[in-house]
């Protein structure tokens, strides 16, 4: 499995070669999510289940993310811009449904964090929306898959845990096609989702 011939490469253990103990972002991101007023909690229209409940653009997240264009680029075989993070808590029953990604997300990755259960549930990719030839990846925490999220179609079955926890890690070609979509259309990393903004100018105005 390469990404040069598949779309998609697993790196084991990938948040261990940053020198990161997941263990300590999986409790880093209990506390966010226990205790923060910023989470997103909405319906998601890609998600069939309860509301999701995420982060975009988690600052440690978006630390990481930056820390990852270079190796990313040499996997990729071309140059990388950063484009946001994204850090969603999926619960029992939620099914991830099938589809591909917008153009910020030109190359994605998926970095497992944890779980509360028994069974490893899969990320699962196909050339094409019938789910012909599918392959079932199984992420252990710590573990990343670096896909192409525009290309490749991409889907959840139902979780079958109590809960699972991980981040997308999104890029885009630094000489391609949606090159413009360099930190999703912010001014920088760390900023907030442009449209949460636009709200939040909406709302002083009123
Ligand atoms: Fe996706």
């Amino acid at each position: 499995m390469t990404f040069a011939n598949d779309g998609y490469q697993v790196l084991p253990n990938f948040l261990g070669s940053l020198g990161i103990d997941v263990k300590d972002l999986e409790k880093y991101f209990q506390y966010r999510f226990n205790f923060s007023k910023e989470k997103i909690t909405t319906i998601n229209n890609s998600i069939k289940g309860k509301p999701e409940v995420a982060f975009y653009s988690d600052p440690f997240m978006e630390v990481i993310l930056e820390k990852c264009v270079a190796p990313f680029s040499e996997i990729v075989g071309c140059d990388l811009f950063p484009s946001y993070s994204y850090t969603r808590k999926y619960s029992c029953g939620d099914e991830l449904l099938i589809h591909r990604d917008r153009k910020s997300c030109q190359i994605s990755a998926t970095l497992s964090i944890a779980f509360e259960g028994t069974e490893i549930n899969p990320i699962c990719f196909s050339q094409s929306p019938d789910k012909e030839n599918a392959v079932a990846l199984y992420l252990k925490p710590g573990d990343l898959c670096l896909y192409r999220g525009c290309d490749l179609w991409h889907w959840r079955p139902p979780i079958n845990n109590d809960w699972y926890l991980q981040s997308f890690l999104h890029f885009v070609d630094a000489d391609g096609p949606y090159k413009q979509f360099k930190y999703d259309r912010r001014n920088g990393l760390g900023e907030p989702e442009p449209r949460i903004s636009v709200k939040l100018d909406t709302n002083n105005q009123s």
